[in-house]
């Protein structure tokens, strides 16, 4: 990606004491061509690489203080370290990032350069786990990350495959080429000026007060969308049924059921660029919920009467701008490129995503692309890296 006649933008790049450091080498080349690169490593981090290879490519630092330097030299010659580099900073890229790191920032801990410059900036942050697989899925950790993304930190990754510690698990270091890939989109942000609506998650239709039925969703995908246009540069509102996982740092609205799930979307759809339907939303609702509980003394067989919910997708299909652009998915069992043809064109649609039943909950998805043109097979990849594929569709 060449800029001409602009000045080229600053990552700072931090590699903290994880296995993959030396891995970070590959995104400083990478990255190089196209930016100005100052790399930050913690102490634990400039054990486990070879710094020299590094000073060829960059400047880089590892302290607040070098031996010798006085105060006065940090605030003339360095002009104050960890507030230069966070000014100058279009992007700071944490490659690869502890548990110890993460809980330093998540917890307002600025005790090195690295976690003073990150603390000092206003650039995004993009921060690449890599750790063992107990430390990864650790609570407490899994509190660390959900508040860092609740306030707007980007995240890729931990990627699962083969650990340092000979395990096949969750916390590899996610691809280099990936992590520079959404760098370069935090970067450049090819969705500014644009805004999108989301749906994710599935509803829930009550049955009585302490029940209900609702559909399988882990809300995965519509979050990936959620973040990745954030990242994107987007002004993102995401409508949300019951989900368990962290809420990205856009605007969200919590529903429940599928009435308020369109009640919120018709509220919210005027004026954006782009809608994109990924929930999985009860096509039914129960036509009598009871106020009271449903004992079953009296009740061998229990029969519910359901009547139709609205159809979001299909309602904004209808009312949408030539200039407004609608997004569908369609999960099927069985069919699945016939049936989601027929939604392309009965629900309005610019583009459906179809997939099948194994996207359920898994960190992957493999989809086909429709358009009105053209069918697109897509590799099976994580749903970060899938939402950027779909987003970027809509520059
Ligand atoms: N959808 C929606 N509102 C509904 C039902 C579905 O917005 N009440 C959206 C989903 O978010 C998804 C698409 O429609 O983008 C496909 O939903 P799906 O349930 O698979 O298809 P339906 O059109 O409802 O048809 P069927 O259930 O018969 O396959």
């Amino acid at each position: 990606m060449e800029q001409k006649n602009e000045k080229r933008k600053t990552i700072v790049i931090g590699i903290t004491g994880s296995i993959a450091a030396f891995k970070a080498e590959e995104l400083v080349k990478e990255l190089s061509a196209d930016y100005d690169i100052e790399v930050i490593l913690t102490q634990s981090g400039k054990k486990l690489i070879e710094v020299e290879k590094f000073q060829k490519l960059c400047p880089v630092r590892d302290c607040l203080f070098q031996p010798g330097m006085t105060y006065r030299d940090y605030l003339e010659r360095e002009k104050i370290g960890h507030i230069s580099l966070a000014d100058k900073a279009g992007l700071i890229l944490v490659a690869p990032a502890t548990a110890n790191l993460i809980g330093k920032i998540a917890n307002g801990i600025a005790d090195d350069l690295l976690t003073t410059t990150i603390m000092a900036s206003k650039a995004k942050i993009l921060i690449a786990p890599a750790m063992n697989n107990n430390m990864y899925t650790n609570p407490i950790m899994r509190e660390n990350t959900g508040k860092l993304k609740k306030l707007g930190y980007f995240f890729i990754g931990p990627a699962t495959g083969r650990l340092a510690c000979n395990r096949h698990a969750v916390g590899r270091l996610s691809d280099t080429g990936d992590i520079a890939k959404k760098a370069r989109v935090l970067l450049e942000e090819p969705l500014k000026n644009k805004s999108v609506l989301i749906t994710a998650g599935s509803t829930i239709e009550p049955i009585d007060p302490v029940r209900h039925i609702t559909n399988k969703s882990s809300g995965k995908m519509g979050y990936a969308l959620a973040e990745t246009a954030k990242a994107m540069g987007a002004d993102v509102t995401l409508v949300i049924g019951p989900a368990s996982i962290a809420k990205p740092g856009v605007k969200v609205i919590e529903v429940n059921t599928a009435q308020e799930m369109y009640d919120a979307c018709m509220q919210n759809f005027a004026g954006k660029n782009l809608v994109i339907c990924s929930a999985a939303v009860s096509d039914y609702k129960v036509l009598d919920e009871s106020r009271e509980k449903i004992k079953k003394e009296n009740n061998a067989t229990l029969k519910l009467e359901l009547t139709k919910n609205p159809d979001i997708l299909k309602e904004i299909g209808r009312r949408k701008t030539s200039s407004q652009k609608l997004v569908g998915f369609a999960l099927e069992t069985e069919n699945l490129m016939e049936n989601a043809v027929k939604k392309l064109k009965n629900k309005n649609c610019d583009m459906i995503i179809a997939n099948s039943q194994e996207a359920i909950n898994s960190e992957n998805n493999k989809v086909f692309i429709i358009t009105k043109n053209a069918v697109e097979e897509l590799e099976e990849m994580p749903k970060s890296l899938l939402a950027a594929e779909i987003l970027d569709r809509f520059r």
